[in-house]
């Protein structure tokens, strides 16, 4: 794991060298970064599957990019209005807001410069293109970001929807891309695996942020137990298709450590 985390830091750094001005903030944002989970399970998927992972490494890259600049937004003022991030102060704080809200909108402007020029086929950068606008627009993770803004309490369906927009979206965009580089997106599997590890992942993340009262949390409107119960059954659904799909390889172990 520590190579693939080394590739894509590498690669991401050469993506975005050049002179312009926000090259600044979009490094702070991008080092030394998060858990690298969006790409790793693209790459892992793919190493799984028995191709070099190298190949799917731009879009990987710039699906953290997407990732990144979603971050960046979502800390502004106007949405959760938070001052620190991987506990480093959120971009606005250092930079200013003005150039906060330019390096996410540049950071994923130049994801899809880098998605369209990766070294694939003509035709699997198409579907590419199409899979990210879909899983990051109005219709994926913005509109779970914006069901999310508009606050008060909400029940069980709609913060099951929510996380299945904001935050299931990015690990579908992750799986769906390994099958479309695999020319495997007919399999329904994917979908079905992304589904329930973004499930598990938020539920994972709303009982260790139990305590933020302004935040929706499931385990405000299902209680403890139920949350907990809910985490054991989606994890090992999640698991099981994975191992049918994967085998018990990168992937299994990475999903495990991680929900
Ligand atoms: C945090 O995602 C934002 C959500 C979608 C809940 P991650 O937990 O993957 O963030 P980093 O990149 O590892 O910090
Ligand atoms: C962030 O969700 C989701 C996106 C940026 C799409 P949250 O607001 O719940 O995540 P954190 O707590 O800021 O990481
Ligand atoms: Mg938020
Ligand atoms: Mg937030």
């Amino acid at each position: 794991m520590e190579a693939m985390r080394n590739d894509v830091n590498r690669r991401l750094q050469e993506l975005i060298a050049s002179s312009h001005e926000l090259v600044a903030p979009i490094t702070h944002a991008l080092f030394p970064g998060g858990k690298r989970l969006r790409p790793f399970l693209l790459l892992c998927s793919l190493l799984d599957s028995g191709i070099d992972y190298h190949k799917g490494l731009d879009v990987a890259c710039s699906l953290e990019m997407i990732h990144t600049y979603s971050l960046i937004h979502d800390d502004l003022p106007a949405m959760d209005n938070d001052d620190l991030r991987r506990g480093k102060p959120t971009v606005h704080i250092a930079f200013g807001e003005a150039n906060a809200i330019l390096a996410g909108d540049g950071l994923l402007t130049d994801a899809f410069h880098v998605l369209a020029n990766a070294p694939l086929s003509d035709a699997i950068r198409v579907k590419l293109v199409a899979l990210f606008a879909t899983c990051a627009g109005t219709m994926g993770m913005i509109r779970g970001q914006v069901l999310d803004c508009k606050g008060g309490t909400f029940d069980q369906e709609s913060i099951r929807l929510i996380h299945h927009l904001k935050t299931t979206q990015l690990f579908r965009c992750a799986l769906l891309s390994a099958a479309i580089i695999l020319n495997d997106e007919v399999d329904p599997i994917w979908d079905e695996i992304a589904y329930l590890f973004g499930s598990a992942f938020q539920i994972v993340d709303d009982l260790q942020d139990v305590q933020n009262e302004e935040e929706t949390n499931i385990v405000r409107t299902i209680g403890l137990e139920a949350t907990k119960q809910l985490l054991l059954e989606t994890r090992q659904r999640c698991l099981q298709l994975i191992e049918k799909k994967l085998g018990k390889n990168k992937t299994y172990q990475l999903v495990e450590t991680v929900i």
